[in-house]
């Protein structure tokens, strides 16, 4: 039943339709629980208030699956303006933006231009950027573009998904090479294939890539809610003397606050990826997919 409503959320996920509905109707259905609002200055606020409690920041201004050139350039606008907030405001705050969303789907040179625009913008402020992981079909291009962008920018990230079988192979190579990653599970719906189908082997591979990525000399992002692994991280944070400067752990906005604030309040470096904007939907149906007890939320949204 639990893997039938994942499918399901998933699938939902890509529906054009009800993107495009949701965007003219604003936030919905609970979605503010993961989402800190349509505007930069809405984001920025929830910024602040992370950073007050000690906690760095991730802002992904939404957006995803952009098929018009007009479009992704207004997305790469939006990027490079997210990132002049964040400077103008002073806060604690990297970017964290999606290939399809500056054009990855129309062509690889409109978002590699789209690219060098927003990683100038971040190199004349000292920001970082991360590139988001998407659906399997675009791993290899989006590690493409990560390697030739980071040859030229080394507060450049990306983002390696443990539910992949190529995975492991991909953090040796990253690693080798020193490029800072953040290590997820993968929250795309792919077929056994490419992918790991039981869970069990998903966190049996997160837990071998963060054995290879955790002593390279790149950043490794923690990038779980998952308390076994978080346990894990820690020992072999401890055992192999990895400094705070090495590694970080990050977690979603809205997703277990409470476990968060413990990391804080342990001494471990924490950012908090939070998203904002109007194209909230996909990004929501991901985390209902992630958790379907999280249709509680929906149920109550619909009703508020
Ligand atoms: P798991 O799914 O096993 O969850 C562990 C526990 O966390 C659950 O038991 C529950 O308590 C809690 N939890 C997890 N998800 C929840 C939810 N939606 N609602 C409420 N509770 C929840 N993926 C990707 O493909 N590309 C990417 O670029 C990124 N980027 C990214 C950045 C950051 C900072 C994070 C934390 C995650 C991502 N992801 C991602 C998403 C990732 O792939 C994965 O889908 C989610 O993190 C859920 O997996 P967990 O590791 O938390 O474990």
């Amino acid at each position: 039943m639990e893997e039938a409503l994942r499918s399901f959320f998933l699938q939902l996920a890509k529906n054009k339709g009800m993107n495009d509905w949701a965007r003219r109707y604003g936030l919905r259905f609970g979605a503010n629980r993961f989402v800190a609002g349509e505007t930069i200055e809405s984001a920025i606020a929830t910024v602040r208030a992370l950073n007050e409690n000690n906690m760095a920041v991730t802002l992904d201004h939404l957006g995803e699956f952009v098929a018009d050139e007009q479009e992704a350039r207004a997305s790469a606008d939006f990027c490079v303006r997210t990132l002049e907030a964040i400077h103008e405001a002073g806060v604690n705050s990297s970017l964290s933006l999606k290939l399809t969303q500056i054009g990855m789907d129309i062509s690889e040179e409109l978002c590699l231009e789209n690219m060098r625009q927003i990683i100038a913008c971040a190199k004349s402020r000292g920001l970082w950027v991360n590139i988001d992981m998407e659906d399997f079909e675009r791993c290899q291009m989006t590690l493409d573009i990560f390697t030739s962008l980071a040859a030229s920018y080394d507060k450049l990230q990306t983002v390696i998904q443990s539910y992949l079988y190529r995975s492991l192979d991909d953090v040796r190579a990253l690693a080798e090479r020193g490029a800072s990653i953040r290590l997820v599970k993968g929250a795309y719906k792919e077929p056994a294939s490419v992918a790991f189908p039981d869970k069990a082997d998903v966190d049996a591979n997160y837990l071998k890539m963060l054995d290879v990525h955790l002593p390279s000399p790149g950043l490794t992002s923690i990038a779980t809610h998952d308390e076994r692994i978080i346990s894990y991280a820690k020992e072999q944070i401890a055992q192999k003397g990895i400094a705070k400067a090495q590694y970080e752990f990050q977690m979603l906005y809205g997703i277990r606050n409470n476990l968060q604030q413990q990391l804080v309040d342990e001494g471990y470096p924490v950012r908090i990826y939070v998203p904002y904007g109007d194209d909230w939907y996909g990004y929501f149906m991901r985390r209902l997919a992630e958790r379907p007890a999280n249709v509680s939320f929906v149920m109550r949204g619909m009703f508020q």
